[in-house]
């Protein structure tokens, strides 16, 4: 490994995936040398796709971009990154909704472990009004997503409700 290789991870519980996402792993794979895109379980919140589905939603949509790793574990991020030599947590930021929730987190892993810093990247304003539980709900109730997340996550949502799998 180079001297300098710079390692960072954007993590979420990516349920499903979005542009919005993808967007951003994108733009940060760009800027490191490793972007570790970390899929974890949010204890607040109750999954509609499995951890299996949503890492493979993610292979998927990141095939093209080769240095992405995904990865997944429990416990703390900041630990996680300490385990694994990563000094940078990638984060988006849509509106200054976002913000206060942003703030609050990058500053808890920064008392947690300074030595990790916190990027937030501003979402572009075409993805801006796009969630996960948006997209999921506008789709449960017949609207019109296709636009809004990779067209892999299109088919499976439409295969999910219409009870394929
Ligand atoms: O996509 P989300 O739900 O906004 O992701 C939040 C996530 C999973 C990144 C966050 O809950 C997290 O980092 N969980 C790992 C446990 C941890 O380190 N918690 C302290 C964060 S302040």
């Amino acid at each position: 490994m180079k001297k300098n290789y710079r390692k960072a991870i954007f993590a979420g519980s990516f349920d499903p995936i979005t542009n919005g996402h993808l967007d951003i792993i994108i733009r940060a794979s760009k800027i490191f040398d490793e972007l570790q895109v970390g899929v974890l379980s949010n204890p607040n919140k109750k999954s509609l796709f499995t951890f299996d589905e949503r890492v493979n939603l993610i292979k998927e949509c990141t095939k093209s971009i080769n240095n992405i790793k995904i990865v997944s574990f429990d416990g703390l991020l900041v630990s996680y990154c300490k385990e694994n030599n990563i000094d940078t947590v990638i984060r988006g930021i849509r509106s200054s909704l976002d913000t206060e929730y942003e703030l609050q987190m990058a500053n808890m892993n920064r008392k947690l472990n300074p030595d990790i810093e916190t990027i937030i990247f501003p979402t572009k304003p075409e993805y801006s009004f796009i969630s996960s539980s948006s997209v999921k709900e506008v789709f449960a109730f017949g609207g019109e997503i296709r636009d809004l997340v990779p067209s892999i996550v299109f088919e499976k949502l439409s295969k999910k409700t219409k009870g394929c799998e």
